[in-house]
């Protein structure tokens, strides 16, 4: 039951489609549920930390990172910290990006089997255990001691965090909805908490049918897009990062109040660079590896490239994403850079 105060409805996903999506995603074992009105969708945990994410307190110092998953969130979030951090490349390398950002919702992905496999499994390993809790402490517990300025990661929409969560900074970051599909079809393969098992075609249409975590996908965008012009909201497109890194880190840097020479600039576009990511332990999530969260091959620091969707959709699934955004992007001025 959601607490008294918490001002939306929390319902389970009716059994039958439950019980088909953890066929396919093997990572829960309990259910999913819809939140609020425009119903997003999360495993059975969300019911746990609603209230907190909706009430945690709120510093005008915070700088809050958020976007829909695979949207481009852990290029964004260096790109940031490094900005509001005078360009400071020793804590950086020195500091994983999982600490020096908490990732607020995280917890609810562990489904309880889950942290008790994990456990037992690294359970030869102290420190591992240690970051093994870590990583999997609800965040709003994680920041509530976290020294000014907090960093913090999520994927929540707007409207679930707290109403004068804009008394913080955030930058959103958005993708093309496809790209990002592909992408986060990768990691719920590799990823345990989500365990996915199923073929692309078949994920796909769990992606626009609101079947999957934190959809639905443009509702998501759109209540950040209706902030984009107040003074704490920074809204920008993983598309323009693509096609011109040094003109976003200006962006960044103009809303961070920071001004960088242009060879500061070219240095910063080297260590945001997708190679430098992918050899970059301080970012690229190695961390899922150690704990055997993540396995097989893949990496989290894919591929980085923006339209690679086309590789993977036929015709008909072309033509019904044409007409699935052109539906959701009828109500709205939101446009993609490249649309
Ligand atoms: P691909 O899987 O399409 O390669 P998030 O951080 O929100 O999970 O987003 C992950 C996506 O951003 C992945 O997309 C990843 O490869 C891409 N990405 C991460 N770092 C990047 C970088 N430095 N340059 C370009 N893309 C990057």
């Amino acid at each position: 039951m959601p607490e008294p105060n918490y001002p939306f409805e929390i319902t389970d996903v009716d059994v039958d489609t439950a019980e088909l999506l953890m066929k396919y995603f093997t990572g829960e074992t309990t259910g999913f549920v819809r939140v609020g009105p425009k119903g997003y969708f999360f495993p059975n945990k969300f019911k746990q930390e609603a209230i907190n994410y909706y009430t945690m307190e709120i510093k005008p110092s915070d700088v809050f990172v958020t976007s829909y998953p695979r949207s481009g969130t852990t290029w964004t979030q260096e790109l940031v910290w490094m900005v509001a951090n005078d360009l400071d490349y020793e804590t950086s390398n020195a500091i994983p990006l999982t600490d020096r950002y908490p990732f607020l919702e995280f917890s609810i992905c562990v489904h309880p089997d889950n942290m008790q496999k994990f456990t037992e499994e690294n359970s030869h390993d102290e420190s591992k255990l240690e970051l093994l809790r870590l990583v999997t402490k609800p965040g709003t517990e994680l920041i509530a001691d976290a020294p000014s300025p907090r960093f913090i990661k999520s994927h929540l929409p707007l409207s679930l965090l707290p109403p004068n969560i804009l008394d913080a900074k955030m930058v959103y970051v958005a993708r093309d909805p496809r790209d990002v599909a592909v992408s986060f079809y990768h990691l719920n393969k590799s990823m345990r908490t989500q365990g996915y098992n199923g073929d692309f075609k078949t994920y796909w249409e769990f992606f626009i049918k609101d079947l999957h975590h934190w959809t639905p996908y443009f509702d998501h965008l759109k209540e950040a897009w209706e902030q984009r012009h107040n003074a704490n909201m920074l809204f920008l497109f993983y598309e323009e990062l693509s096609k011109d890194l040094s003109a976003s880190i200006r962006r960044v840097a103009d809303f961070f109040g920071k001004t960088f020479s242009d060879e500061q600039i070219k240095r910063l576009c080297d260590h945001l660079s997708i190679e430098s990511f992918k050899n970059n332990n301080s970012v690229n999530y190695d961390v899922m590896k150690e704990l055997g969260i993540m396995v097989g091959k893949k990496e989290f620091i894919r591929k980085g490239k923006a339209g690679g969707w086309r590789d993977y959709f036929d015709e008909e699934m072309t033509a019904q994403a044409d007409q699935w955004i052109k539906d959701n992007l009828r109500d709205t001025d939101l446009r993609f850079p490249h649309f």
